[in-house]
């Protein structure tokens, strides 16, 4: 049975000083559960603009952990989604990132399952990687059983999604939601697994299924994503066991040095 563990939101770089006690309590981690694999769902740099060299940093740092990983970008690893208005996607830093980690898709295939990354942040760009990444996407999933999907952003923010003020900033593009949407709403999908906002939650009823892993380094508040159904709290990382046609996932705390929380304005 296959053991994914998912790491989410590194931002290695934001407090440099505890970057290599986290590599300790990360390596603790996957030496208790021995996954066959570590996705990690972007943000695995803090500011790659100011400071190119964290993504070269950043390959070695994962190493370390010794296990083998597939990482996907997020927004502070390549920049935001062009509609964000700033600090957009440039070719420059994706292409930097790229020639560690790939373009951001990807696919292994573990004991009957696909395990797929996705690259949220050329959503909406327009460049031709987004037609390829779709395409990809879809003879992925048309070769295939099952299939757990990994990414940064999420496809939107579930039934929390009320008009907060930042319900633009954290999902995907409504274009590109109702691109990945018809690929992903299929039932061998079984599970749709996103990093970016920091809290942990899970939807089994949705179609795909979600699960927000939480960051395993600092928390963030953000107005109108607390409550019943999203735990601001949590900091760890999210194990699934893929059983058959099953994807049963367990949240682990971590308990990270140097912990901060954020708080975002409304
Ligand atoms: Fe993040
Ligand atoms: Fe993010």
């Amino acid at each position: 049975m296959p053991v994914i563990l998912q790491i989410s939101d590194l931002h290695l770089g934001r407090l440099p000083e505890h970057d290599a006690a986290r590599a300790e309590v990360l390596r603790a981690a996957v030496a208790d559960v021995r996954p066959d694999l570590v996705v990690v769902t972007g943000d695995v740099c803090e500011n790659p603009i100011a400071s190119p060299k964290e993504v070269d940093d950043a390959r070695p740092w994962l190493d370390s952990l010794e296990v083998d990983t597939v990482v996907t970008p997020g927004n502070h690893d390549v920049g935001n989604k062009l509609s964000v208005g700033k600090f957009g996607v440039t070719r420059g830093l994706y292409e930097h990132w790229s020639q560690h980690f790939g373009r951001g898709w990807e696919r292994r295939d573990l004991g009957g399952w696909a395990i797929l990354t996705l690259n949220t942040q050329i959503t909406g760009s327009g460049w031709p990687e987004e037609e390829e990444q779709l395409e990809w996407l879809e003879a992925q999933l048309d070769s295939t059983q099952r299939a757990a999907v990994f990414m940064h952003m999420p496809l939107d923010l579930g039934p929390v999604d009320d008009g907060v003020a930042h319900a633009h900033y954290w999902p995907v593009d409504a274009g590109a939601r109702c691109r990945l949407l018809p690929l992903l709403f299929r039932p061998k999908v079984r599970v749709l697994a996103t990093g970016h906002l920091h809290h942990y939650a899970s939807f089994p009823s949705a179609q795909p299924p979600r699960v927000w892993c939480p960051s395993c380094t600092f928390q963030v508040r953000i107005p109108g994503l607390s409550g019943e159904v999203a735990d601001p709290d949590a900091l760890g990382v999210i194990r699934y066991d893929l059983d058959g046609d099953e994807a049963r996932h367990e949240y682990i705390a971590l308990n990270m040095p140097g912990v901060t929380r954020v708080e975002v304005g409304a």
